[in-house]
């Protein structure tokens, strides 16, 4: 077997140890603190704590998604530093797993039943876009963060007032997409034509309608 066949498959194998850490297991983050753990909570009510478990459920299948999608990325991914790049969001993406886990558990609720779909799938449209060239998987990451950062500004508004360790994950998680959204467009993203960011926000519509509940 050749160098690039072997380095193929051992990609493969660690996309797979972080499939599986992702959907099912504890995800190894980075060093970076959770920036709830000195936030002090306000009161909360019954109804505001089953809202904020439903919203964070949501965010954590919305990382699961952003993991899939930049490991399908990079695995697909022609240049080696755009791999890297990617890699290194898939790290970072993979806190604001961790955060969300932990406060969906803070908040006595479960993540969504259907991650190993949104994993899924997610992954397929990563790799799909990763074979389409560098310029376009970039820019489908671009549109997708852009899309993130004004998801997480409605979910900021939506929040119960006193639940403040959530709303500390987000704004973080918010400052890091929209890095993430300017390290794709400052690598070569393209802009995606609108019919295709139309379809996108459709999709993410249904994945959030479904994770909210299930
Ligand atoms: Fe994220
Ligand atoms: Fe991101």
């Amino acid at each position: 077997m050749d160098s690039r066949n072997r380095n193929f498959i051992d990609r493969c194998i660690t996309q797979l140890d972080q499939a599986v850490r992702t959907v099912f297991g504890e995800p190894a983050g980075s060093d970076r603190s959770n920036p709830a753990g000195p936030v002090q909570d306000g009161e909360f009510t019954a109804t505001g704590q089953a809202e904020s478990v439903c919203l964070m459920r949501v965010n954590h299948a919305g990382e699961v998604c952003a993991q899939a999608l930049y490991q399908g990325q990079a695995l697909t991914a022609r240049n080696r530093e755009v791999r890297d790049q990617m890699q290194q969001a898939s790290d970072e993406e993979n806190d604001h797993l961790a955060w969300c886990r932990q406060r969906i558990r803070e908040l006595g609720g479960h993540t969504s039943l259907l991650n190993p779909v949104w994993y899924t799938g997610s992954f397929l449209l990563g790799a799909t876009t990763g074979l389409l060239g560098d310029k376009w998987s970039l820019g489908f990451l671009a549109e997708t963060e852009q899309q993130v950062v004004r998801h997480l500004e409605g979910h900021l508004q939506r929040l119960p007032e006193n639940d403040k360790k959530s709303q500390a994950i987000l704004e973080q998680m918010k400052t890091d997409e929209a890095k993430h959204r300017d390290t794709a467009v400052n690598s070569g993203g393209t802009e995606l034509p609108e019919t295709v960011k139309k379809a996108m926000t459709v999709m993410s519509r249904v994945m959030t309608t479904t994770a909210y509940r299930i």
